[in-house]
């Protein structure tokens, strides 16, 4: 590539989960640290950004997962999606060790307050000077509703709606103070412009807020916006606000579908299709050899037991999957789901989209094709780096070739994130489909300035 010229595929780690279902226990992972380990993050945001790649990314969810079985026992036993810190601080710190990558972070617009979030991500965009993303998530699990006062999940679509006005508040806060409003005039003492700096008065179905946002416009002045959920609510939700979408990958059937319903939803919304990328999840274990990395792979059936499967799987579709008949049909088992507010992606969808809404499973199938859904064995390449540049230039090119990938869930901490920058990122870069450094000095114009058309 030219020097300069900007990447086409956009590249970020998503590790949210490198300590969780069991990775934390194989061989070679977390030696010496434990989670979650200040040190250890900062060795993975060097080691990336040495690579160029464009963010760091923590999911995130506040419950330990109790819904299989009602019961948090079986998570706790295996570490399923615990435990699990507030990453601000831990970025704060990381941001300090680096100067070019960028960090996305998650909360919940169903449980948290607007004006607290848009003061706190302006506070990080600061101190990170301009390299905050905000994925926003409607939070689909019920251990998560339980320790923010609530019984059970709020309506599915309704969880849109109010991460709709939150996000619609967050900007207006974020816009609240103009760029040019802080004076700082020493000679007159005057330190901001009054008619810069707006009050909201919003008074909305779900938040009352007054504003203004009582800060100082932060280097990008909002945070890149990401989303993630997939229903057809989740995607409109998408069309309506975010810079980029996070996307289930590894199934080009499923992925062609998102992006065309994306698509539509982007023209309804007034939005050019072609400026909103998709990061595609991804799951890879390189080795020398296409052998060495297949029997990498294989530590993974072994990461976690069945229980732990059943613990997950019910976690994350908000559905417990402990009281599944012996056989059943997999389009009742949905409509199941989404009577108990779960959510309509994920691996029942993946089953349907492979199989069909009339096939019939037993509850043993069930439960073997979640064992390697789980461990993300199924959805993991391994090969040499050459043969996983390839699958992404495919993936990539099926989906238009807007977006990028997010790396997911590396096996070995911190090794995994090295042999991406090492072995990975330069075959990508010899195909021309990543730049040799970073572009930009802030998150937004590495992470979006890539394949999209501004
Ligand atoms: C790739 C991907 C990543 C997600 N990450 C999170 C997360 O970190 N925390 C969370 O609470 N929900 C997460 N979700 C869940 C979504 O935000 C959403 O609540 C869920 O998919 C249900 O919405 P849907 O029915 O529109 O798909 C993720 C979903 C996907 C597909």
């Amino acid at each position: 590539m030219t020097p300069g010229a900007q990447s086409p595929m956009a590249l970020a780690f998503d590790l949210s989960f490198t300590h969780t279902e069991g990775r934390w226990n194989v061989p070679g992972s977390w030696t010496g640290a434990d989670y979650p380990d200040l040190h250890m993050f900062t060795e993975l945001a060097r080691t990336a950004e040495r690579g160029g790649i464009d963010m760091l990314f923590f999911g995130d969810g506040v419950g330990i997962p109790d819904t299989w079985e009602n019961s948090a026992d079986a998570a706790v036993k295996w570490g399923i999606s615990w435990p699990r810190h507030d990453m601000s601080p831990i970025i704060a710190a990381l941001g300090q060790a680096t100067s070019k990558i960028g960090f996305g972070l998650t909360y919940s617009s169903t449980y948290m307050h607007p004006f607290y979030i848009a003061r706190l991500l302006n506070s990080l965009d600061h101190v990170t000077n301009g390299r905050i993303a905000f994925n926003v998530v409607a939070s689909a699990r019920t251990s998560d509703a339980a320790n923010y006062g609530f019984d059970q999940l709020m309506n599915h679509d309704m969880r849109y709606e109010r991460m709709e006005e939150f996000i619609d508040v967050c900007q207006r806060l974020w816009d609240s103070v103009e760029p040019d409003a802080i004076v700082r005039d020493h000679t007159t003492g005057i330190f901001a412009d009054p008619a810069k700096v707006h009050r909201l008065d919003h008074h909305g179905k779900h938040f009352h807020v007054r504003g203004p946002l009582p800060s100082v416009p932060s280097p990008q002045g909002k945070p890149v916006l990401v989303q993630a959920g997939s229903s057809p609510r989740g995607i409109r939700a998408s069309a309506a606000f975010a810079d980029i979408v996070f996307g289930s990958g590894g199934h080009h059937a499923s992925q062609k579908r998102h992006r065309s319903e994306l698509n539509t939803a982007l023209q309804n919304a007034g939005r050019d299709p072609a400026s909103v990328g998709i990061l595609w999840a991804i799951q890879v274990v390189l080795g020398a050899s296409r052998s060495e990395a297949v029997a990498r792979r294989e530590e993974m059936l072994g990461m976690l037991p069945m229980e732990g499967v059943g613990a997950y799987l019910s976690y994350n579709t908000g559905f417990d999957f402990s009281v599944l008949p012996r056989s059943f049909v997999l389009g009742e088992l949905r409509a199941s789901i989404v009577a108990a507010q779960g959510t309509q992606s994920g691996f029942v969808d993946r089953l349907i989209s492979d199989r069909g809404a009339e096939s019939r499973l037993s509850r043993d199938e069930f439960f073997d094709e979640g064992w390697r859904y789980s461990t993300g064995y199924d959805q993991t390449i391994a090969g040499t780096a050459s043969e996983v540049a390839d699958e992404m230039a495919e993936q990539f090119e099926v989906t238009g070739s807007r977006g990028g990938f997010m790396i997911s869930n590396p096996l070995r901490t911190p090794g995994a994130v090295g042999d991406v920058v090492d072995y990975l990122v330069p075959e990508l870069r010899a195909r021309g489909l990543r730049s040799d450094d970073y572009v930009g000095s802030t998150l937004r114009s590495n992470l979006l300035g890539s394949s999209l058309q501004k």
